[in-house]
């Protein structure tokens, strides 16, 4: 037996939830306190899996890692530059930020091909471009990217694809690197505003991240700062969904909702009742749902992170809706399950048809990546009877105490352990 979650479905949701920080930030912020010489606190840390391998990761390193469920206290002055090309960066898709941060601090890094969830191909081309932009000769062997630069110069740097971790890493390379970087067709998710703040805390001279050019002028050291996170947009989503799905009433706190613009909108197309504040957002379950057709864009775009848990959501509209994802054409692999749960879809190339509406019941379903288990989770929420869903550890890597949140507001739901897994 495999740990499982279990939700005893058709529970009404009441109360508040408290968002944590950026899962999507953090998984770069850690990397990026390498780089500085000293000290790096950062705060509102979720407590996910993803935060804890970084960590170990760190330590492997040798620096040194203090923190508790929400702050960590980043010491990287023992640092070296050892080789990573197996074991915990496998772990997770943002390992690929430790290229960018050790060829900066070092000129020289192995680390190998990044885990994380299989959405398809993920190609890292255009992180590879700008490391060699830069100047570093960039090689793949037996799995493993091996980096290496005499020196990192500034270059202009055009990404043919709009991409939150290339940019990211590119801004992590150049901060040291001499002279002037300047890169076109930039990401501009707010993770990527927050990464070169902590950058600028840190003493790197960044302009203009948030926009689709970035320019970068290298310095010859980063001290240590203190950073507090920016709140986790996809978390802050997720939750929204799960109101609108069985809330009577559910105040999602600690939220930028100008972030949430793509998510909000839909919502509110589909009739779901939202009050917006300040830093949290009041949400309701609707009377009637109406259809709506969905496409995944680039920021400020509807996130592709949240296309699968809205899929679910959608399985309750009168009507027929169509998702498609145009960053990640095979992220559907919740269709499937959602299937046994009774949903009913049509699903193609990068797009599925949802049929609604139509009631869902319990069954045994497997989480085969993150938000495919939020998707999943919502589902269960929704459903008449009992859920199963393994494929556990997917969830843990992005959802802090995912349970205790969810319990707080009034579902029922359980972490099943596997009687092997028991200590
Ligand atoms: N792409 C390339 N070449 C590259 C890089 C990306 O072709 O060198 C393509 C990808 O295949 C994809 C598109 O460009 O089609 C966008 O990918 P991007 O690089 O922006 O994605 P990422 O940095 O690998 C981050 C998040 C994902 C999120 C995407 C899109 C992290 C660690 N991951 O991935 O988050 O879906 O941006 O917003 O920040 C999640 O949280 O569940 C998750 C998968």
């Amino acid at each position: 037996m495999e740990n499982r979650l279990v939700i005893n479905g058709g529970k009404r949701l009441s109360g508040k939830v408290v968002v944590d920080g950026a899962k999507n930030s953090a998984v770069a912020l850690i990397p990026a306190a390498i780089l500085a010489d000293s000290e790096v606190t950062i705060e509102g840390l979720p407590d996910i899996s993803d935060v804890h391998t970084l960590y170990d990761i760190v330590s492997e390193l040798g620096g040194s890692v203090k923190y508790d469920s929400q702050t960590a206290i980043i010491d990287p002055s023992a640092i070296v530059d050892m080789p990573l090309p197996n074991g915990n960066v496998k772990k997770l898709r943002a390992s690929y930020y430790l290229m960018g941060a050790l060829l900066g601090k070092f000129k020289k890094a192995v680390v190998g091909l990044p885990g994380g969830c299989y959405l398809g191909p993920r190609p890292i081309d255009q992180h590879i471009k700008g490391f060699e932009a830069l100047g570093a000769t960039v090689t793949n062997e037996q799995g493993a990217i091996y980096l290496r630069a005499e020196k990192l110069r500034g270059a202009r740097i055009y990404m043919d694809v709009v991409s939150v971790g290339a940019t990211i890493n590119i801004m992590l390379a150049a901060v040291l690197a001499e002279g002037k970087t300047v890169i076109e067709n930039a990401a501009k998710e707010p993770e990527i505003i927050d990464v070169a703040t902590l950058l600028s805390n840190m003493g790197a001279n960044i302009k203009g991240a948030g926009t689709d050019t970035i320019r970068i002028i290298g310095v010859p050291n980063l001290h240590g700062c203190h950073h507090t996170i920016i709140p986790d947009r996809i978390e802050a989503g997720t939750y929204m969904i799960a109101a609108a799905a069985m809330g009577d009433g559910v105040e999602i706190q600690n939220v930028i909702p100008d972030h949430l613009e793509g998510i909000t909108a839909k919502l509110a197309e589909m009739g779901v009742p939202l009050e917006i504040s300040e830093d949290s957002i009041f949400v309701k379950k609707s009377t009637a749902f109406k259809k709506v057709d969905v496409k995944t864009y680039v920021y400020p775009g509807f996130p592709t992170d949240l296309q699968q848990p809205f899929t679910t959501l959608l399985t309750q509209a009168e009507g027929d809706s169509i998702v498609t994802d145009t960053i990640y054409p095979s992220r559907f692999k919740h269709v499937a399950e959602l299937m046994r749960m009774g949903g009913q879809f049509k699903q193609n190339e990068r797009t599925a048809v949802i049929y609604g509406k139509t009631p869902l019941s319990g069954a045994r379903v497997i989480a085969t990546d993150l938000r495919a288990g939020a998707a999943l989770v919502i589902a269960g929420l929704l459903a008449e009877g009992t859920t199963e869903i393994l494929g556990v550890e997917h969830i843990e890597r992005g959802y802090g105490n995912i349970i205790q949140k969810l319990s707080a507001l009034g579902a029922d739901i359980y972490k099943e352990i596997a009687e092997s897994n028991l200590a």
